[in-house]
């Protein structure tokens, strides 16, 4: 059945590639991408900004509900095993206690579907957690505290004895390597591609780099925690979630608690920050499960270290980047294999051979992910999953080779260009990566970099320049529908089951209704964040703004269908069809005979209605099959080592990138500044520290897992192409996810030419440079 299934996937998708572009979504290019006058491109600012400065933008944790309760959660000291006992005598008699939960009285639950693997899953474990006495990683939820202030919650879940029988557990990362590994899979491809016989190119090669590189694990910090205020009514449940996958949510849920999809009510107006980490987990499923038993609305937020040891993080990696070249700098073989830690209960076997698929061209490849099981949180997406971490090693790799090449290393990157996807054969659908170098290493003053290192002091410190390629896929998901209602006042209202967790969704989509409808912003009011609105909507991959964006375009050409059929003979466009006018200043205008033209709500009004109704979705993305379609950045990184006490300081950063059009200059800059200050926590700050004899987590908070701070962030600048794909919504591709991409690259090859120290090891701390 596989099989067949398989083959008749294999010929859809050689048929996709070949087919004529004209048949693909963005095949014919739309039209108002050259438009240059419109809403889309300026720096419009944020349409919730006032809300947010006043405190007025709800978050999921202030949601106001009577009979609230406050729930606390108590975490699992051990690895794997069973709780032998559990005292909870003294938390039940604890002042303000509704209800203490746990394996021996939480209702019955089904797992979790996990992340990507179905349509609308949105789990992060499969596990079935307080159903039995089974511990199955180090944090795990034991007990959940109700009671009538979170301090009073907090404090009867300190009083609660726990006793455990410990069963045997893999939680170091080099036993789980030698127990075995298996090839990691995402969204449903394995992650192996082999071309020609790399290794046999590499050993022929007359110049060669081969080195290891690794990466530790990253906790998830957004500054909103984690957390969900939700209550049942009867069989409903109603859920004010942190989501970046609202429709998800309320899907999996029906599915865990065994109701239908529409008794899950799920919103999520505004997000504190997701980055991959805000989608289903322990603590929004252990609450409703608590709330049914209490019969009491019940409100969670997690502590800091709550986020530690609930929602899992990005996982360690070991790569292998191997690359064989001529003397001219072409490749003959590229390399990049590994190892990821993993569980056997989540999805996530960090890609990070994504870039080496797409990057350079070369004769031969060879790209493989192993995971290898260990005890532990089940990690997840976390901004760019496979990229960031992947670009560490490939393009540090191509430093050490272009320095034993003596060769400038964008001239090394560039002579790698490759003319199509190397390794799937189809062409870019827009691919300006030579151009962002070159405004980007103007811009920086890269001709002032010294090749050698260690050449430039200022005083106490060694100052060195590095860069690297930013990378990151152009996706569009399944999903995206919108509901626009034009009402007799002229404003227009736009449903979709989107997200804004900060990135300016609501602001941009607004840029692109007004436009389309030739309207101002303020004619029109975008409602997002409710499972109940058309669309099943990921903010992930960095598609959102392209998915819900072709469907906002498509609902807006109905909405002016509609409107042309309520044109009656006393209309000016009576007889017109869509094609024959444009929408400006807030009327219908006709092509040939501009004097022909009428307000959109008189078209309205003329034809007795009060409003319209209009639903489109977005076609399915076949274009990714069609076209190799990938964002890309150059990264240039300044940093200063002290030569006496080896501390490393980044003291100036940019991107230059190449995302196509960008639809709101001041939103994408956030968007690749935020990037690249995650970055620079990945490359020098960041390090979950995982006790390898026990699994736990030993850093849970602020204090002691290190984000950067204002002192460790210096100036960004950052530039883009703005050359418009002619293949995708808008021109656009998402800015999300790249910034974080090629930075711990670009500031590792700067140390290298700073002090002359090769970190291969992440973060790179000052004992490596002492
Ligand atoms: Mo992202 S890791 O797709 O939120």
């Amino acid at each position: 059945m596989s099989l067949i299934k398989d083959a008749a996937q294999a010929v859809m998708k050689k048929a996709i590639e070949v087919a004529p572009d004209a048949w693909m979504p963005g095949g014919r290019p739309d039209p108002l991408i050259e438009r240059r006058q419109g809403l889309v491109g300026a720096s419009v600012s944020r349409v919730d900004g006032p809300l947010k400065v006043k405190g007025e933008a709800r978050f999921a944790a202030e949601f106001p509900m009577d009979g609230l309760v406050y729930a606390s959660l108590v975490f699992s000291t051990i690895a794997k095993g069973r709780v032998s006992s559990l005292d909870a005598a003294a938390a039940e008699s604890a002042p303000g206690v509704a209800l203490v939960m746990t394996h021996r009285n939480a209702p019955k639950m089904k797992p979790s579907p996990l992340f990507l693997t179905k349509e609308k899953a949105a789990g992060g474990d499969d596990l079935p957690v307080m159903q039995d006495d089974a511990v199955h990683w180090n944090g795990q939820p034991i007990a959940l505290v109700l009671a009538d202030s979170q301090e009073q919650a907090d404090h009867a879940a300190s009083l609660i004895r726990v006793t455990y029988a410990v069963a045997p557990a893999t939680t170091s990362f080099g036993e789980a390597k030698a127990k075995g590994t298996r090839t990691g899979v995402f969204q449903g491809e394995p992650l192996h591609t082999e071309i020609g016989d790399a290794e046999a190119a590499l050993q022929a090669a007359p110049h060669r780099v081969d080195a290891t590189y690794t990466t530790p694990r990253y906790n998830h910090n957004p500054i909103e925690l984690h957390a969900a205020t939700l209550a049942w009514q009867g069989d409903e449940l109603h859920v004010h979630d942190a989501s970046q996958g609202v429709a998800h949510s309320a899907w999996t849920l029906a599915q865990i608690f065994d109701i239908d999809e529409k008794q899950v009510h799920v919103t999520s107006p505004f997000v504190g920050g997701g980055f991959g980490s805000k989608t289903l987990w322990r603590h929004q499923v252990l609450a409703a499960a608590a709330s049914r038993l209490a019969g009491r609305p019940v409100r969670i937020m997690l502590s800091r270290e709550g986020v530690h040891r609930v929602v899992g993080g990005r996982t360690c990696t070991e790569q292998r980047v191997a690359i064989g070249a001529q003397t001219d700098g072409r490749f003959d073989a590229l390399i990049h294999t590994g190892t990821v830690a993993m569980t056997p209960h989540n999805n996530m076997p960090e890609p990070f051979i994504l870039p080496a698929k797409c990057v350079y061209g070369a004769g031969s490849f060879k790209l493989d992910v192993q995971t290898a099981e260990v005890d532990m949180l089940a990690n997840t997406f976390m901004r760019a999953p496979g990229e960031s971490v992947g670009t560490f090693a490939l393009e540090s790799a191509i430093d050490e080779l272009a320095v034993a090449l003596d060769m400038d290393p964008i001239a090394l990157r560039l002579r790698n260009e490759p003319e199509k996807d190397p390794t799937t054969g189809t062409p870019f659908s827009s691919r300006h990566l030579a151009e962002a170098y070159r405004a980007g290493a103007e811009r920086f003053g890269w001709q002032h970099r010294h090749a050698r290192p260690g050449a430039r002091r200022e005083g106490e410190w060694l100052v060195g320049f590095g860069c690297a390629t930013a990378t990151y896929p152009y996706y569009r998901m399944p999903g995206g529908a919108a509901r626009l209602t034009l009402s007799a006042d002229g404003r227009v209202r736009v449903q979709i089951a989107a997200h804004e967790m900060g990135m300016g969704t609501a602001t941009a989509q607004t840029q692109i209704t007004a436009e389309r409808l030739g309207l101002t912003m303020a004619d029109v009011d975008f409602s997002y964040g409710d499972s109940t609105f058309p669309g099943l909507v990921l903010a992930g991959g960095s598609q959102q703004t392209a998915s819900i964006g072709k469907a906002v375009m498509l609902a807006c050409d109905a909405l002016i269908e509609g409107l042309l059929k309520l044109a009656d003979k006393a209309s000016p466009l009576h007889g017109l069809k869509a094609e024959d006018v444009e929408a400006r200043d807030g009327a219908l205008v006709s092509r040939e005979d501009p004097g022909r033209q009428q307000r959109l709500a008189h078209l309205l009004t003329a034809a007795k209605r009060e409003d319209l109704t209009v639903e489109a979705s977005a076609p399915p993305p076949l274009e990714m099959q069609h076209w190799s379609m990938h964002s890309f950045g150059a990264m240039f990184c300044e940093v200063r080592v002290n030569a006496i006490t080896g501390e490393p300081r980044v003291s100036r950063f940019l991107g230059s990138f190449d995302c196509g059009r960008i639809i709101n200059p001041k939103l994408a800059s956030s968007q690749f500044r935020g990037g690249i200050v995650m970055g620079l926590g990945l490359a020098l700050t960041e390090e979950t520290q995982f006790d390898e004899r026990n699994g736990r987590i030993m850093n849970p908070s602020l204090a002691e897992y290190h984000v950067p701070v204002h002192m460790d962030v210096p100036e960004i600048d950052v530039i883009w192409t703005d050359i418009a794909d002619p293949h995708t919504p808008m021109g656009a591709h998402g800015v999300g996810e790249i910034g974080i991409t090629g930075v711990g690259a670009a500031v590792a090859n700067a140390v290298f030419n700073a002090c002359g120290r090769r970190v291969r090891d992440l973060p790179i701390r000052l004992d490596d440079l002492m």
